[in-house]
């Protein structure tokens, strides 16, 4: 296949448009395979092509030659020998920039001078193609600066009707064109980078499909957030023209992207204090959306402090928000609650991708569930100690029963762990073993996997409370981590000592494994709010 891609944006490969181009054929090359295409490129900022001059020498002239002499000769030769026109350019004035107006003008001699009819209703008189066009196809990828490309293009589109023939060539148009240049907003721009790749396959396998020119036209973010990150961008204060410090109008930024459905009645206001710049803005979060504050009127119930170029670098994705933090690049003062949710808040909590990711990710069937590795063990614990006869039938049931029931649930390797070392030891109890030896034994064994878990892996409780804490996610955050070695170390301690002192004190077993756990279960509850915290204030 042979491809020739117009790139009509005076940036040339800094073009915002020219990254969907690039995504595009990326996907024709996944449908048909690099060896099989062929691609031409022409940048109207760097070609030579003149405009027209409208003195119809190439209509006079046999062979159709210009009387300029200029790139235009070959960009024909290109468009003659392309199977594939992908026409690439930005909006400008709702219509194609001048130097691609120009290049379209100046395909004047790829048509003979004379009148003819046209068979699809566009306009009232057409020529005839001097070359054999037919069967040959094009594209148009285009972005434009509104929050949507719809309506905007009408006079485009009336262009290439008359050129290439009503639907007779695709599309793919785009709003909120700059935000391809945003490396804070990658997430967002990728998921629609990937969709005009699976349009580029779609369409070497004979066109885009529906569903997916529909998903094309969904804005990139809600028009709110879009423009008022957009008016943000300038860094020039609305209401007093003035230039405003890149900070703030960052900040701006920012919050523009505040999800205002987090809104949960409780006053909440962000101050970001930028440590390097002396610059500091509150950021108050409302039912309605979020408010940029600069005079210091309002109180901050949470405080970020930080340098302006680490928040940067955590925007961008360069380094994750909670790694600087456990790194004291920055520290945080106040509600630490905020920082917790920061997702909730200023995720891109309006777009479709995000909706999809945040209804996986909040599906509680698929967490896993500490019942599933606690059941195995409670039930040895209680059936045993009331009964050595009848206590492996009913541990026997409780595990089959757990098992059932925990399929709904994401299962981990602990559930399984705590499964078979339960039955176990329900096995050594049926060959004789005494309960004064399998009760101490069991502490040990439900100890251990607290603390090797710790020590070793990936701590036991941090996947049972993951779902809490945005899902798997959590299992990079350092601190997250961090906090729940601490925790299972906390518990793995507790059940070491209550086997010494089941196996020293048989007679206390029962007291000791009621009372003992006690102590642990504040510790968590306490420890798990305040230690991220305490790292947090640095
Ligand atoms: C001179 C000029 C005119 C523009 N006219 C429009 C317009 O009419 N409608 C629109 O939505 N965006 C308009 N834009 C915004 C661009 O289409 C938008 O920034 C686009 O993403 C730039 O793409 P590029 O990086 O590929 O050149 C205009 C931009 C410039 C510089």
């Amino acid at each position: 296949m042979n491809i020739l891609v117009i790139n009509g944006s005076p940036k040339g490969e800094r073009s915002n448009t020219y990254r969907l181009t690039q995504a595009f054929l990326a996907g024709i090359a996944d449908s048909q395979g690099e060896d099989a295409m062929e691609v031409r490129t022409i940048e109207t900022s760097k070609a030579d092509i003149r405009p027209c001059l409208g003195c119809f020498t190439c209509w006079r002239s046999e062979t159709g030659t210009c009387c300029l002499h200029d790139d235009m000769a070959s960009v024909i030769e290109s468009r003659v020998w392309a199977d594939v026109t992908i026409w690439s350019f930005p909006l400008y004035y709702f219509s194609v920039p001048g130097p691609l107006k120009n290049l379209i003008d100046r395909q004047l001699p790829m048509s003979l001078p004379f009148m003819e009819e046209r068979s699809d209703n566009v306009g009232n008189g057409s020529h005839p193609s001097r070359y054999e066009m037919s069967g040959k196809r094009n594209v148009i990828i285009s972005t434009c600066g509104f929050y949507t490309a719809e309506g905007n293009y009408d006079g485009v589109q009336s262009l290439f009707d008359h050129m290439c023939g009503r639907n007779n060539y695709e599309q793919v148009l785009c709003g909120q064109g700059e935000l391809f240049r945003v490396p804070e907003l990658h997430e967002r721009t990728d998921a629609y980078l990937q969709l005009v790749r699976r349009a580029g396959s779609e369409f070497a396998r004979g066109g885009i499909a529906r569903e997916t020119t529909e998903e094309l036209g969904q804005p990139l973010f809600a028009r709110q957030t879009f423009e008022a990150m957009a008016d943000a961008s300038w860094g020039i204060s609305r209401e007093t023209g003035e230039a405003e410090d890149e900070a703030i109008s960052f900040t701006r930024q920012m919050a523009a992207l505040y999800n205002p459905a987090s809104f949960d009645g409780t006053q909440r206001v962000l101050e970001m204090d930028y440590t390097d710049r002396g610059v500091s803005c509150c950021i108050v979060l409302g039912a309605e959306g979020a408010t940029v504050v600069t005079d210091g009127s309002v109180s901050p119930t949470t405080s970020v402090h930080t340098p302006y170029a680490v928040w940067q670098e955590i925007a961008q994705g360069k380094v994750s928000g909670v790694d600087a933090l456990a790194q004291h690049r920055y520290s945080v003062t106040g509600d630490f609650d905020l920082m917790v949710r920061w997702d909730e808040f200023f995720g891109d909590g309006g777009s479709a991708a995000a909706r999809r990711n945040a209804e996986a990710s909040a599906s509680p069937a698929r967490q896993p569930t500490m019942l599933a590795m606690l059941t195995p063990w409670v039930a040895f614990w209680t059936a045993m100690s009331i009964s050595v006869a009848t206590g492996p039938a009913i541990v026997i049931a409780a595990c089959a029963l757990t098992i059932l029931w925990s399929f709904r649930h994401e299962r981990v390797i602990y559930d399984t762990l705590s499964l078979a070392a339960v039955l176990v030891l329900v096995a050594a109890s049926l060959v004789g073993v005494p309960l004064a030896l399998l009760l101490p034994a069991s502490f040990l064994v439900f100890g251990l996997m607290w603390l090797v878990s710790a020590l070793w892996f990936t701590p036991l409780s941090a996947y049972y409370v993951k779902g809490s804490y945005g899902g798997d996610k959590a299992l990079q955050n350092a601190i997250y981590l961090q906090t729940n070695r601490i925790i299972c170390v906390v518990w793995g301690i507790t059940y070491l000592a209550a086997a010494v002192s089941a196996l020293l004190a048989p007679a206390a077993t029962p007291l000791i494994s009621e009372l003992l756990p006690l102590p642990a279960a504040v510790f968590t509850v306490v420890f798990q709010r305040w230690y991220p915290a305490h790292v947090a204030r640095g």
